[in-house]
């Protein structure tokens, strides 16, 4: 039996694999899917990740959140040309490419540079920038670090599959390199002392140094291969697309429009708005609250449906056929067995590829809800189990049948078993929806982010956000105790 398992569980694997293997190959050949679609709905989708002060970053404009920044100009001066409008998808640097290669987004302008790895899964418009890689460190260890060999046994940090994380392990000899997903969590290690350097872009390195008077720039420290060449990436079956780009490129190195777009990009950087201090609540309330809206929104889904799928599981496993058992089996083990990280990306890009087009927020709780379809699946089985055999017994000796004896004698015991732990799975989808953040979805650790990047703040938006998750699961645990004693004395 036990060998039987293991063989369904591979052959489950595989049939959930396969039409992502087939689909991709099905795709290609046609000649430019990517500009008919971005024609026909009259839209430039643009991913990028707003944590790049100058190139891409929010802020608030005639008290709304937006995102600005020079790779913004860039990217509207291609709508323009191209006479569709702007849309911006934001996510982590590290799931651009993939968000590219599934179609999720028409191209990525992200102040990506044009490496020879990424060639080989994009096509890279031509460059509009060449920037220099530079080391931020304490201001007070602006002297000690003097060159590219000063890094033995130094932790050094790196944004997450950029040029930067590759540079530091390749180049600052000896060192330990910590890699993330957002530059402001990177600023919080450098100032707290986690990790002493940090490589970064030139012009955000700039952009750091110039609004903390903390940070400042390792000048000696240059690299050898530090001068990058930033570029728009378009997938490699666009080739219409890509030559748009380029005359829209070409006409702005041309005119020298650029130095118009940094200037720009800079003064709403460094406008006085980030440095009244006691605004900080007052400006940054409002993408707490959203978080909150959409972090409430993705728990109630993903518990709502989590649970409707999970009682269809539970009944499947419990149930006396067989092939039922098994599938409830897999799925359970299967997902429960896999990071929700990881089945949050399947989700969102598996789709694409299969050609289903699911906003962010519907893939996150689709996610979510498949997720907690799992764990809700075997806290019913476990609660039906635990109420003692003799019941069902008794009952059907008794004459009910079944149904009859499931529904009037077990499932009113197992119940009080279940709603507790229900109560426990609700509040875990809370802490847990967070994870939704990787694909953009606005919910609260998402706006976290926004708000660390805007208010070059990254350690308080934190402390206020864990402020909020706590509230909310803490006036959840308390309601759902004021239920659990109410069935108590219905005992
Ligand atoms: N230029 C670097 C790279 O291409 C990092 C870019 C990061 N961009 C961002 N928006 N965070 O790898």
């Amino acid at each position: 039996m036990k060998r039987y398992n293991k063989v369904l569980i591979l052959f489950g694997l595989l049939v959930t694999l396969l039409p992502f293997i087939f689909v991709r190959q099905a795709k290609a050949a046609e000649t430019d899917p990517v500009y008919d679609k971005i024609k026909a709905n009259g839209q430039l989708v643009v991913g990028l990740s707003a944590d790049y002060a100058p190139y891409e970053f929010h802020a608030t404009i005639d008290g709304k959140d937006e995102i600005v920044g020079f790779d913004i100009s860039i990217a509207q001066k291609i709508a323009d040309d191209l006479g569709v409008d702007l849309k911006i998808e934001e996510l982590g640097f590290d799931a651009l490419l993939g968000a590219l290669k599934t179609g999720k987004i028409d191209v990525v302008i992200s102040g990506m540079a044009a490496t020879d790895e990424r060639k080989k899964e994009v096509n890279f418009s031509n460059t509009y920038m060449e920037v220099q890689q530079k080391v931020i460190v304490r201001a007070e260890d602006a002297d000690t670090f003097q060159s590219t060999a000063d890094f033995d046994g130094v932790a050094v940090g790196a944004q997450k599959q950029t040029t930067q994380e590759e540079l530091a392990q390749t180049e600052l000899t000896g060192s330990i390199v910590t890699s993330l997903q957002k530059v402001p969590d990177l600023i919080t290690n450098l100032t707290s002392g986690k990790i002493d350097a940090i490589v970064m872009e030139g012009p955000v390195a700039d952009a750091y140094v110039m609004s903390n008077d903390k940070l400042a720039i390792a000048e000696n420290v240059t690299f050898e291969n530090g001068t990058k060449e930033t570029a728009v990436a378009i997938s490699k079956e666009a080739p219409v697309l890509l030559e748009k780009v380029n005359a829209s490129i070409d006409t702005i190195v041309n005119n020298d429009l650029l130095t118009q777009y940094q200037a720009e990009a800079n003064a709403l950087m460094f406008g006085d708005e980030n440095t009244v201090e006691q605004g900080f609540f007052a400006k940054y309330l409002p993408f707490y609250i959203s978080g909150t809206g959409y972090t409430i929104f993705l728990a109630f889904v993903g518990v709502l449906f989590g649970s409707i799928g999970g009682s269809l599981l539970a009944f499947m496993k419990l149930s006396k056929n067989k092939v039922l058992k098994i599938i409830a089996a897999v799925y359970i083990e299967y997902v429960r067995g896999t990071p929700l990280l990881v089945q949050i990306f399947i989700v969102y890009f598996g789709t694409g590829v299969l050609g289903l087009d699911l906003s962010k927020v519907t893939a996150g709780c689709i996610a979510l809800a498949l997720n907690s379809a799992a764990y809700v699946a075997e806290i019913i089985r476990a609660g039906i189990n635990a109420v003692n055999k003799g019941q069902l017994e008794a009952a059907r000796s008794l004459g009910m049948n079944q149904i009859q004896a499931m529904r009037f004698i077990v499932f009113p015991q197992a119940i009080k078993n279940i709603l507790p732990a229900l109560g426990n799975e609700f509040v875990t989808v809370i802490k847990e929806s967070s994870v939704v953040s990787v694909i953009g979805v606005s919910e609260l650790i998402f706006q976290t982010g926004v708000v660390q990047g805007a208010s070059f703040k990254p350690f308080l938006p934190y402390v206020i956000v864990s402020l909020i998750y706590f509230v909310l699961t803490f006036a959840l645990s308390r309601l759902l105790g004021v239920a659990e004693r109410r069935m108590k004395t219905s005992d």
